[in-house]
Order: structure tokens, then C-alpha cells, then sequence
């Protein structure tokens, strides 16, 4: 129909070329915990062969240790992320992954240490644990932690990064007041 025509016509951004308008969103998938296993190349994978246009890798941790999502922590997580961006590649689609740090939200009884916020409210939902807040000299590690996995996206293979920045984790813990309801 034609008012569908132009969900199926390529967009150029900067020097990235979308094959059409269908994006497949940020979301987790339980088939690794921390690095990229087979099970999470064949999803992706599929994912790309039913035609949207971008695919999201969900939340990829930029700090060690977090044990949930897809880690890009460290240069031996480029490999696992190469496999699944080429297999999204190979059906034509363009590759995203989104780069997460939780804040408070990280998943203590996992990890077994205090989780980091902008400041020491404990947050409503999960864990409802008093976070540490983070000092300046942390925050900046931290700022430097989400280039260097931008970096490691690259060489990876990925046409783009986004940093989430929404849904309560940490950059949303800085930027709103609700974040801080106790
Ligand atoms: C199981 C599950 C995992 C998700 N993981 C993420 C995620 O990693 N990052 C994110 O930004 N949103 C995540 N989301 C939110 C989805 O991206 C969101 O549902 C979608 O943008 C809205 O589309 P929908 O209305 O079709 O659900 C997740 C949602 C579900 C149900």
C-alpha cells in the first residue's frame, strides 16, 4: 500500500545506509549472561533474516562484573559481538548495541558488591539497596568507560552505538528527580 512505501525505502544517516525503516529495539535476551554465546548469534541472526532494517543488540555493560547483558567491558568481547554483528550483516541489516551502566539498578545478589548511583538513595523496585554514591573521579572513569566500549563496538563491527540513558539506570539517576525517590 502506498503509505507504506517509505517504511521500505533506505535512510542514510551521516555515512550509516539503513536498507529501510524497520528497527528492531534494545532487548535483552536470556540466551548468554555476559558474553556472546552461539544461542545469541542464531537470535540476532534470525532477527536480521525477517527484514528489519537495524537491529539492537540489548543492554551491553560498559563496567566489569555485571554479569547480566551482553558484555563490551573488555577487548575480549570484541570477538562474541563480531560473530553476531556479522550475522546480522550478512542479511543486509545494520547493526546497533546499546551501551549500559545500571547505577543502582545493578543486580547485587548477583554480584555480590554495592551497586554505585548519583547520589545513596535505594531505589523503589529490585534490590531496594542502598547504592554508594559514586565520587567525581569515579564518574569520570566511568565517562571514559562508555567511550572505550563505543571503541570496542567499532572494531567490533557495529554501524552504531546508543547509550541508554532512559528507564531508570544510571545517566537517568543523575538527570531526574524521580530517580531519587526513595
Ligand atoms: C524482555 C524485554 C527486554 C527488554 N530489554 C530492553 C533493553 O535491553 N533495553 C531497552 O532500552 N529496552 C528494553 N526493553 C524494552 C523494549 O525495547 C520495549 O518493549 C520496546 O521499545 C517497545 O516496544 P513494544 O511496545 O513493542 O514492546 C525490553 C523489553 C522486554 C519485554
Amino acid at each position: 500500500m502506498a503509505q507504506f512505501d517509505k517504511l521500505f525505502e533506505p535512510i542514510t544517516i551521516k555515512s550509516m545506509t539503513i536498507p529501510n525503516r524497520i528497527i528492531m529495539p534494545a532487548l535483552t535476551v536470556n540466551t548468554a549472561m555476559g558474553e556472546i554465546n552461539d544461542a545469541t548469534v542464531a537470535y540476532y541472526e534470525r532477527r536480521a533474516k525477517g527484514g528489519a532494517g537495524l537491529i539492537t543488540i540489548g543492554i551491553s555493560p560498559v563496567v566489569p562484573g555485571m554479569v547480566t547483558g551482553l558484555d563490551i567491558s573488555d577487548d575480549r568481547f570484541i570477538p562474541g559481538h563480531k560473530r553476531a554483528v556479522d550475522a546480522i550483516h550478512r542479511h543486509g541489516a545494520r547493526a546497533n548495541i546499546q551501551l549500559w551502566h545500571p547505577g543502582r539498578y545493578e543486580m547485587t545478589f548477583l554480584t555480590g558488591r554495592q551497586a554505585v548511583s548519583a547520589s545513596d538513595v535505594a531505589p523503589p523496585i529490585f534490590s531496594k539497596e542502598k547504592p554508594r554514591a559514586l565520587t567525581v573521579e569515579e564518574i569520570k572513569e566511568i565517562v571514559e568507560a562508555f567511550g572505550k566500549a563505543a571503541v570496542r563496538a567499532k572494531e567490533a563491527g557495529y554501524d552504531c552505538v546508543e547509550i541508554i540513558a532512559s528507564a531508570g539506570y544510571l545517566i537517568s539517576q543523575f538527570m531526574s528527580p524521580v530517580g531519587h525517590q526513595p
